[in-house]
C-alpha cells in the first residue's frame, strides 16, 4: 500500500501551528452572518466636530480700523453677485496692506463651484498677477485637485487680499478687516464644502487655537459670524508646507479622499 499523499489541509494546519492557532473554537459561538451584516450596514456620517470658539471672540480692532471694518461690511452686504463684490474689494479705502500691495488678489474658479478653497493670502506670483494660487504653491494644489478629480470645480480665495510684505503671515487683525468679504463670496458661491488651507486660514475661520497638524483632516461646522446655516469644513496643510515637507503629501492625499467622500455624499 503506497502511503497517501500530504492532504493540502496538514500544510495549512502546519502553518497554523507554527504561528501559535492552537484552538479552532473560541468559548462561545460567534454569529459570522451577523458580524457580516453589521460590516455591510451603511455607515453613519461622521459627526461634525463642533467648532466652538476656543477663544470666545475675535482679536478687538483698533479704533481706525473699526471704521474700515464697518466700510467693509457695508460694502461687502450691497454686493448682489461675485463680480460686483471683486469690484468692492477692489474699491476698499483701506490703508493696511492694501497700501502696499501691487495688485487686488480676489479670488478665481466657478461661481458655483461645490467647493470652496480659503488660502492664508497672496505671495509675490499672485500680487504680480491678480489671481490668487497662481505660483508655485499653486501649481502643487492644482496638482492635488486634479488628482481628486476636481479641477475646475473649486473657488479658489484667500483670508486677505492683498499680500502681506516679505510674506509674512497676516495679522489677526487683517484677516479681519477681509473677513465681511470673505463670508459674502461664501454667501453668494454656496460652497457645499469648505477646504481651510494652512493655519493662518483654519485657525482664523474656525476660531480656533490649536496648530493644523491637529486640526486638519478633520470635519468642523463653519458658520458665519452673524449665525446662519453651518457649511462642513475640512482644514488641510498648505501646499506651501507641502513643498518644504513632501513626507506630509501623504496626508494631503487623506485629506482628498477624506473630501471626496463628503462631497459623494453630499450629491
Ligand atoms: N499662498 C496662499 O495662501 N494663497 C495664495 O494665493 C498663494 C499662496
Ligand atoms: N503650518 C501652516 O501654517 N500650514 C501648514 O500646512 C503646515 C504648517
Amino acid at each position: 500500500m503506497t502511503p497517501a499523499a500530504p492532504h493540502p489541509l496538514s500544510g495549512l494546519l502546519a502553518f497554523w501551528a507554527e504561528a501559535g492557532v492552537e484552538f479552532a473554537y473560541d468559548d462561545a459561538p460567534v454569529d459570522r452572518l451577523a458580524e457580516g451584516a453589521r460590516r455591510l450596514a451603511p455607515k453613519p456620517p461622521p459627526p461634525a466636530v463642533n467648532a466652538k470658539p476656543a477663544a470666545p471672540s475675535r482679536t478687538p480692532l483698533a479704533a481706525h480700523d473699526a471704521e474700515a471694518f464697518d466700510l467693509a461690511k457695508a460694502a461687502a452686504a450691497r454686493a448682489i453677485d461675485l463680480p460686483a463684490l471683486e469690484a468692492a474689494v477692489a474699491a476698499f479705502p483701506w490703508g493696511g496692506l492694501k497700501a502696499r500691495a501691487a495688485r487686488t488678489v480676489f479670488a478665481r474658479g466657478p461661481a458655483n463651484a461645490p467647493v470652496m478653497l480659503i488660502g492664508e493670502g497672496p505671495g509675490a506670483e499672485e500680487d504680480q498677477s491678480g489671481e490668487p494660487f497662481v505660483g508655485r504653491s499653486g501649481q502643487l494644489l492644482e496638482r492635488i485637485l486634479a488628482a481628486g478629480g476636481l479641477e475646475g470645480r473649486v473657488f479658489i480665495t484667500n483670508t486677505v487680499f492683498w499680500r502681506p510684505s516679505a510674506d509674512r503671515t497676516p495679522s489677526q487683525a487683517e484677516q479681519a478687516m477681509c473677513l465681511p468679504f470673505v463670508e459674502r463670496a461664501i454667501a453668494l458661491v454656496k460652497p457645499r464644502i469648505l477646504l481651510l488651507a494652512g493655519g493662518a486660514s483654519a485657525k482664523h475661520m474656525l476660531r480656533r487655537s490649536e496648530g493644523i497638524l491637529s486640526l486638519r483632516g478633520r470635519w468642523f461646522d463653519w458658520t458665519p459670524e452673524g449665525g446662519g446655516e453651518p457649511i462642513p469644513a475640512l482644514p488641510i496643510l498648505h501646499p506651501a508646507f507641502l513643498l518644504r515637507q513632501p513626507a506630509a503629501k501623504a496626508h494631503a492625499w487623506q485629506d482628498v479622499l477624506t473630501l471626496l467622500s463628503r462631497l459623494d455624499r453630499s450629491t
